[in-house]
């Protein structure tokens, strides 16, 4: 069994020190808890495995996973940088702490106007077309901006298609032949190119596809840096890192990976004559997934034609498993380690009926009132939650040592409308 949690002298389940089932009477369901230690270790698992290999080494946590302020502060007391896709994940590593030079931003179709956020912002810009490029030649203060280009390597890997961001159906980045163009027009435009970046895709727990997607962005960097004496400081892999979502899928191998991928890298480099850059990744996943539990509790047990435990939570807390089909293990908070006796369907508050955590899931008995826990709920979970249904978003803690603090309050239903305006023709 590939995913660890721990318990508690009551047999309950146990998180950064505290019971699980005490979070949720006191915090209220459903509730998003996020273990510190768990992000730190997670972090400085790759950070080590990568720079025991290659001392000129960098993380960028890609935000979109969990953009909450503690995770962000979290990761910049730890020494990372940021993957940002959006002015408003610049604005919210900015706040956080983050110089600017540590957040690159990856947007796509991005308008001018934001394009122009993120030069203002000083931090570092990733381009993913032609288009982006003139346009950012035309806006103030453009001149001399270091800049880098997303290239699509023709690999391509996830956990489903909807993640799988490298190939010809992929809308990211641009294409491999037309790299060395792309570089040269960056300089004849006055820019100073100065980095490449590629990201095959989301959820990769088998090396290969990434080995591969190394050893073709190195030829192109190699291509890009002889034909048009482009000096990297910096080559980026992306993030894409995969953690086990059933019991029975494999941990990666961290220290076994990154010692494959710096061989590589290293051994590109010299054949191109490239001077040893920065080398980066994007890891969103590795960092946050398993440290986060959404706690829901069960108000329906109803046997129809299946068997159906009715929980607090929908797919607007977390959309992964009716969005990409995806598994995540629940356990019941007080019997965490209890066998299976039945199997049924977990199923959300909102009114579709694809609003299904685990369909057909063997589970030990569940009465009205348990509380379960969604496990590995750190990373696209809350960043993809929405309001839909009109349901308030729930509470965020994090715990730590035996402490927890709230890191987002529960909204209420006048955050529902907060931001509505009624004309007032409409009072008549
Ligand atoms: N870098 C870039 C440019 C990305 O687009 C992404 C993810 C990452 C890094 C981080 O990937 P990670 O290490 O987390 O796999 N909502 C989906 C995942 C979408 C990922 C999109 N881009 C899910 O819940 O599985």
């Amino acid at each position: 069994m590939n995913l660890q949690f721990n318990t508690n002298e009551k047999g309950n389940l146990e998180i950064g020190g505290v019971d699980a089932l005490e979070l949720a009477q006191e915090y209220g369901t459903p509730l998003y808890v996020l273990d510190e230690m768990r992000i730190r270790d997670n972090y400085q698992r790759v950070e080590q495995a990568f720079s025991s290999e290659y001392s000129d080494f960098k993380i960028f946590y890609a935000a979109k996973a969990n953009t909450n302020l503690a995770v962000m502060r979290i990761l910049e007391q730890e020494g990372s940088g940021i993957d940002a896709v959006s002015p408003g994940e610049i604005y919210t590593a900015l706040l956080a702490g983050f110089e600017p030079e540590r957040i690159l931003f990856t947007g796509n179709n991005v308008t001018s106007e934001e394009l122009q956020f993120a030069l203002d912002s000083g931090v570092r810009i990733n381009l993913d077309s032609v288009s982006m490029l003139e346009r950012l030649a035309g806006l103030d203060n453009a001149e001399g901006t270091k800049i880098s280009f997303r290239v699509n390597p023709m690999v391509g890997a996830g956990h489903h298609d909807h993640c799988i961001t490298g190939g010809e159906l992929s809308k990211f980045g641009v294409m491999e032949q037309e790299a060395v163009d792309v570089y040269k027009k960056a300089k004849s435009l006055g820019f100073e190119p100065v980095g490449i970046h590629t990201h095959i895709g989301s959820g990769i727990l088998d090396p290969e596809p990434f080995k591969l997607a190394v050893k073709v962005l190195m030829d192109i960097a190699g291509r890009v840096h002889q034909e048009a004496g482009v000096e990297f400081e910096f080559i980026d892999f992306g993030g894409g890192l995969g953690i086990p979502y059933t019991p029975e899928e494999p941990v990666l191998n961290i220290k076994q990976f990154a010692s494959e991928i710096v061989a590589l890298y290293k051994d590109k480099l010299s054949e191109y004559g490239i001077d040893s850059p920065t080398m980066c990744i994007e890891p969103g996943r590795y960092i946050v997934g398993d440290a986060g539990y959404l706690l829901t509790r069960v108000n329906t047990v109803k046997q129809s034609y299946r068997k159906f435990i009715g929980v607090d939570a929908g797919f607007n807390t977390l959309l992964r498993p009716t969005m990409y089909d995806s598994y995540h293990h629940i356990l019941v908070v007080d019997k965490p380690t209890a066998q299976p006796s039945q199997n049924v369907d977990v199923a959300g508050n909102i009114c579709e009926s694809g609003d299904l955590f685990a369909r057909n899931r063997p589970l030990p008995n569940i009465i009205e009132g348990d509380v379960l826990s969604i496990m590995n709920a750190g990373a696209y979970s809350f960043s993809m939650s929405s309001q839909y249904n009109s349901r308030p978003l729930p509470a965020e803690v994090i715990v730590q040592e035996g402490k927890v603090d709230v890191i987002r309050e529960r909204e209420t239903y006048a955050d529902l409308l907060s931001k509505q305006n009624l004309p007032l023709r409409f009072f008549k």
